[in-house]
């Protein structure tokens, strides 16, 4: 029976941290601020965006969202996303996504600035893992940051291991990627279009699913007796509207040495790097001021 790899015990210690940080940043004159930018009436987006806003309150930072009409002008979406990139108030900034059709051609990332970047999604942070830093330097991606905390707390050694991510996206499978190699994985990308991803999977150490299908991966992509382990990144629904995940649980459970359950897991995880990333933009902010 697998071990459920639980995102409350290690958020309990992050959010402590955080607070102190952010406590010590109020001492010194400045309370970290993020900005967000939502448009439209897209419902995940409204539960996400306010369970983020929740959060940083909870550690002691103030969250505006910023709410745009679906059918706002690419003009004035445009104007707005300026104003707060500008705004020295503004400690970290980010666009919710999906954007509606009309505005899903702009490049979002590369428009807020890198210092203020939250997501981690602007080319200069990218950049820094791609050149090999592990999170030290540059405002990493939230999810693979979060699955970057969760092996750590559970003592995971990721050194020389062979790590599969299920995912080619610039939001969580490519920075994956290139994350689990600086800490000295061998990682295979895989995709749609992956040839013989059972046999693939058969082979990890660590496999990581954020595919977007739910209950996708099931016990016929595991081997039994390497102890593998699962990090299940997907937020789905099923059959009778129950949120899962992209792994099969259930199947799984009895072949895979750690498990991380959806919901619980990384989702959870995901908000708690947003509050790093928004301390840590702040505390480079103010150094630079000094
Ligand atoms: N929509 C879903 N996930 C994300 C995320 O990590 N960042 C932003 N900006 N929008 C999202």
């Amino acid at each position: 029976m697998a071990t459920l790899l639980r995102a409350a015990p290690i958020s309990q210690r992050i959010v402590e941290d955080l607070t102190q940080k952010c406590a010590e940043l109020k001492k010194s004159g400045t309370t970290p601020h993020l900005q967000v930018m939502l448009v439209g009436e897209h419902s995940p987006s409204l539960i996400y965006t306010s369970n983020k806003k929740k959060f940083m309150e909870k550690i002691g930072a103030t969250c505006d969202i910023h709410k745009l009409p679906a059918d706002v002008s690419e003009e004035e979406f445009i104007r707005d996303l300026k104003r707060f990139a500008n705004d020295k108030n503004v400690n970290g900034l980010f666009v919710q996504l999906p954007l509606p059709k009309h505005l899903s051609h702009l490049d979002v990332g590369q428009m807020v600035p890198y210092e203020k970047d939250v997501d981690g999604f602007h080319a200069q942070n990218l950049y820094a893992i791609m050149a090999g830093d592990t999170g030290q330097k540059a405002l990493v991606p939230c999810t693979p940051k979060g699955i970057i905390t969760m092996l750590k707390e559970a003592n995971i050694e990721l050194e020389g291991k062979k790590a599969v991510v299920i995912g080619r996206s610039m939001i969580v499978g490519k920075p994956m990627m290139l994350l689990l190699t600086n800490f000295n994985a061998t990682v295979t990308l895989c995709h749609s279009r992956t040839k013989d991803l059972q046999r693939v999977c058969q082979d990890a150490d660590i496999i990581i699913a954020a595919i977007g299908r739910a209950k996708f991966l099931d016990n016929s992509f595991l081997s039994p007796q390497k102890n593998q382990i699962l990090i299940d990144v997907g937020i789905n629904h099923d059959e009778n509207g129950n949120v899962c995940g992209d792994i099969d649980q259930d199947s799984v459970m009895d072949f895979c040495e750690i498990l991380t359950p959806v919901p619980g897991g990384v989702g959870k995880m995901t908000i708690l790097s947003l509050g790093e990333n928004l301390i840590k933009a702040t505390e480079n902010q103010i150094g630079k001021l000094k």
